[in-house]
């Protein structure tokens, strides 16, 4: 920990653990340690970047003005998996922020991560520490696996607790308007806000956040999602376009899982995902990329993923899907 914070202090990047998915780590307040990350990634420089910090007082150093709903939300979320989106101080680089006028800024609730953070004495901006467009990192093996020796260090805090990102949500905007749906879920937000927009589109896979759409989260594999219960696009698909052998993650003890034990048109290798979103969360970007490394070290290059329910408490999950399944060529 302690190395980490002198190497962010030069100027270099750290992987860190949070709660959520590893972050790729750099001091907030410099430019070319900033542009780093972005190099590293292959990210484009109009997707900005969250600022993890300590504590609130740490929060208020980077935002320009820290409205009673943001105290609200402070106490009931920090730590946490919750970004809050607010007018920036200009301390923090236009690298950032993608050059716009305000910041994302979170509490993880990781005692690695915030002692790095309290020894630096200042907040590091931290996008997830995985290739563009590919799967989270929920381990440091991911880390190593997607960035290999680009980052100056890892640090292994253990898998991650949550296992998707970060809630993003605007008070930037008249109304506080969820950007991404993520760790915490829209009604806890609203029973401390009271009325919270949804940016349209959160749950069919299209931009949220500024710099971002269509396919994202996305194992090297050829994806499809299938609907809720029904198993009847699984024969269809390998009708129409010959695919008998594939990965497939059903949810547990289902009706998708079931047809699946039954397939008999080839070879089907069976990730059974769990039926709790919480638990399913945890797992998902794991499960991912042990799709990909079956399906690339068997003949199979294609995942089918079924979805669950379209209920709240699945929302954050079903975006992740239908993003990881997205054509790779809608536009960005
Ligand atoms: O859980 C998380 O949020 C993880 C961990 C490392 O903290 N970080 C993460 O970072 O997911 P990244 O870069 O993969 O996603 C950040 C998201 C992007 O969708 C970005 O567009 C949005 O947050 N974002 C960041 N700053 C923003 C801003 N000022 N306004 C609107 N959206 C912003
Ligand atoms: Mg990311």
């Amino acid at each position: 920990m302690k190395e980490a914070a002198d190497i962010l202090r030069g100027g270099g990047v750290v992987a860190i653990p949070t709660e959520t998915v590893y972050g790729l780590a750099a001091d907030a307040t410099n430019a070319e340690a900033v542009r780093r990350i972005f190099e590293i990634k292959g990210r484009p420089a109009t997707n900005p970047l969250i600022v993890h910090v300590a504590d609130v007082e740490g929060a208020r150093a980077c935002v320009a003005e820290w409205p009673d709903e943001a105290t609200r939300l402070a106490e009931r979320f920090w730590p946490g998996p919750l970004t809050i989106v607010l007018p920036k101080a200009a301390s923090i680089v236009d690298e950032v922020t993608a050059g716009g006028p305000t910041v994302g800024v979170r509490v993880p609730d990781h005692p690695v991560t915030l002692e790095v953070i309290r020894d630096l004495g200042r907040g590091v901006c931290a996008p997830s520490a995985n290739r563009s467009e590919h799967v989270s990192p929920t381990t440091a093996q991911h880390v190593r696996d997607d960035l290999g020796n680009s980052v100056d260090l890892i640090l292994d805090g253990g898998p991650c607790r949550v296992g998707i990102e970060s809630t993003v949500l605007s008070l930037a905007t008249p109304v506080p308007t969820a950007l991404r749906p993520g760790g915490v879920s829209l009604e806890a937000l609203q029973e401390v806000l009271g009325e919270v927009r949804v940016q349209a589109g959160s749950d069919k896979g299209v931009a949220m956040s500024p710099g971002r759409q269509g396919r994202h989260y996305a194992p090297d594999l050829h994806v499809r999602s299938m609907p809720h219960g029904d198993p009847s696009s699984l024969s269809a698909v390998a009708l129409e376009e010959g695919w008998n052998n594939f990965v497939v993650m059903p949810l547990a003890h289902g009706r998708v899982a079931e047809a699946v034990d039954r397939w008999s048109g080839g070879e089907a290798i069976i990730i059974a995902m769990p039926a709790d979103p919480k638990a399913y969360a945890c797992q998902l970007y794991d499960a991912l990329r042990e799709a990909e490394r079956l399906g690339n070290s068997t003949d199979t290059g294609y995942l089918f993923i079924e979805l669950p329910p379209a209920t709240p408490e699945w929302a954050a999950v079903r975006d992740r899907i239908l993003r990881a399944t997205a054509e790779a060529d809608l536009p960005r």
